[in-house]
């Protein structure tokens, strides 16, 4: 068994022993970071207001965030929500277990703390085994972000989890890189028409094929939807968006005045002395896979600046368009 302990949070492989042990610590009250098959989560029992707390305060997110609530399975919706729609269990159907989250008008055991004090809750069946085991073997329902520091870069392997919360997570479970690479669809279905507040893994097209109606884009302006604030999922180093061809030119610009340049692109490229490339696979699904762990080693190496072009906004390169655009977001000056 792999183990690592790092300041005081143990980060082990998922085998089912270490699940039961990371199941009594949710029962416990106690943080669990365990992989989902989008993004590693930060897991608390959704039931224990201490326990929520606790993992608002290890993520350094603000209270009235929402938080989503992940089930074992679909059956489970209605101890959650006020109302079921139709829509919900279509949608359920066609993609549960997996990478879409639906918002829901919520009942009272979504607690406030919960929902960020919204009539809504936001509620997910994850498909990775560990997720899985996890919930059933706890047997309730885990609120998780994804297991970082709020506004940083999601984690989609277990020592990214220990690189952003060591010492604030009591267990990481190992369970390997996270096969999607970025967060959740988040489609709400409280509102008058279906509206997607967050691309992902599920796309548009594929949404919009199971409820046979066009769906809507995020109206969300409230800071409080945390994936819509302008900038997110960002690493430390400062993310820019060129065009294919401005890629050199730019980092050679940078590079002269004396900046660390790395620059994130699909194909070789004779890049400038002292500019770092590194490479992000062309195809869509593994350049998401690969997109979080690319931007934090931009960080390990140090880079002041990455430059990255945007994929085709279609399918899955709506997704990645949408995070790259948050970690080139306005930094917020503190
Ligand atoms: O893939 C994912 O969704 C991962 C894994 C761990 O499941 N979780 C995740 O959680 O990305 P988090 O908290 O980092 O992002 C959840 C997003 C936030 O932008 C939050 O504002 C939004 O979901 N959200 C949660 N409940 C909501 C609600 N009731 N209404 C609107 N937005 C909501
Ligand atoms: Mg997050």
């Amino acid at each position: 068994m792999t183990r690592l302990i790092r300041g005081t949070s143990e980060c082990i492989q998922a085998t089912p022993e270490a699940i039961r042990r990371a199941s009594d610590l949710l029962r416990q009250g106690r943080l669990v970071g365990f992989p989902t098959e989008t993004v590693y989560g930060l897991g608390a029992d959704a039931e224990n207001p201490a326990a929520v707390r606790a993992m608002f305060a290890a993520k350094g997110r603000p209270a009235d965030h929402p938080v989503i609530v992940h089930l074992a399975d679909a059956s489970l919706l209605g101890a959650w929500a006020a109302e079921v729609p139709q829509q919900a269990r279509a949608l359920a159907a066609a993609f549960w277990p997996g990478p879409l989250t639906v918002i829901l008008r919520r009942n009272r055991r979504a607690s406030d703390l919960v929902t960020g004090g919204l009539d809504t809750v936001g509620l997910r069946v994850p498909g990775h085994p560990v997720a899985q085991a996890l919930l059933r073997t706890f047997g309730g329902a885990i609120a998780a972000p994804s297991a970082n520091r709020f506004g940083r870069v999601s984690p989609t392997q277990a020592r990214h989890v220990i690189e952003e919360l060591d010492g604030l997570v009591d267990l990481v479970l190992d369970g390997g890189m996270c096969q999607v690479g970025l967060e959740s669809t988040i489609v709400d279905l409280s509102g008058s028409q279906p509206a997607v507040l967050r691309p992902g893994g599920i796309t548009s097209e594929q949404i919009a094929a199971v409820l046979s109606q066009s769906i809507g884009g995020s109206t969300a302006t409230t800071p409080r939807f945390s994936g819509s604030l302008s900038s997110h999922y960002a690493p430390r180093a400062r993310v820019e968006l060129v065009d294919e061809e401005s890629l050199v030119p730019r980092a050679a610009q940078l590079a002269a005045e004396g900046r660390r340049v790395a620059i994130l692109a699909p194909q070789p490229l004779a890049v400038p002395p002292g500019v770092v490339l590194l490479p992000l696979p062309a195809e869509d699904e593994e350049m998401a896979r690969t997109l979080y762990a690319t931007l934090r080693q931009a960080d390990a190496l140090a880079c002041d600046v990455v430059l990255a072009r945007l994929p085709a906004a279609r399918g899955l390169g709506t997704a990645i368009a949408d995070r790259l655009r948050k970690a080139a977001g306005p930094r917020d000056p503190a």
